[in-house]
């Protein structure tokens, strides 16, 4: 197999829970959101239709953390209720950035278009020596009308939805585990 730089990237990039207070620089976050515009895509223009939104401000991280919560209490899952429950678990790992992607047509193609810029921006990341995880979880602090007032509160324009999120951030721990991946399931047709 080749191992490449990309490739080694790729391998590499684990999901980051612990991050040193130090916050990333604006230089490193705009490397890291033009990285995700190189993404493939398919109905969503990246320029018009995807809104980012970069908090690093630790009131609105905890409301974020908490509304989050507070909607996982209500879900049919019991592992979310179970995490919502759990005083000690902060969703977003006191991270010092979150990010929130949104997208404004919701086109067939707008889940898809989020993710593969969401994936570029991580391998970004890991490529630049900072950690990451891409979190659905606080998501859920959308899903619950009772918070609509988060969206204006987080500046996110009328008509755009969040779709993807991540944290940023120092790793706590430069170790590098790479646990190794197989797939029994291919299939050659030649
Ligand atoms: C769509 C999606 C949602 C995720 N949501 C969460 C989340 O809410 N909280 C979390 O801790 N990790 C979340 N993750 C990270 C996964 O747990 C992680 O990618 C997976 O366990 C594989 O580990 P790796 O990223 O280290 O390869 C999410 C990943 C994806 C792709």
């Amino acid at each position: 197999m080749n191992e490449n730089e990309t490739i080694k990237i790729i391998k590499q990039r684990r999901s980051v829970r612990q991050f040193s207070d130090r916050r990333i620089t604006e230089n490193d976050l705009n490397t890291i959101i033009n990285a995700g515009l190189y993404a493939p895509h398919g109905e969503t223009n990246f320029e018009e239709d995807i809104y980012f939104t970069i908090i690093q401000n630790q009131s609105v991280l905890n409301k974020i953390n908490l509304l989050a919560k507070e909607t996982a209490k209500q879900s049919s899952l019991e592992w979310l209720r179970e995490l919502g429950n759990n005083e000690n678990f902060n969703c977003l790992y006191n991270a010092p950035t979150y990010i929130i992607v949104s997208v404004k047509k919701q086109s067939k193609s707008a889940v898809y278009d989020c993710s593969a810029l969401t994936q570029n921006m991580l391998l970004a990341v890991e490529s630049i020596g900072l950690g990451s995880c891409w979190l659905y979880f606080p998501l859920q602090a959308f899903d619950n009308d009772n918070n609509l007032g988060l969206i204006k509160e987080l500046k996110i324009p009328q008509g755009f939805k969040p779709i993807t999120s991540m944290i940023i951030g120092y790793k706590d721990n430069n170790e590098v585990n790479i646990p190794e991946r197989k797939t029994k399931n291919i299939c050659y047709i030649k």
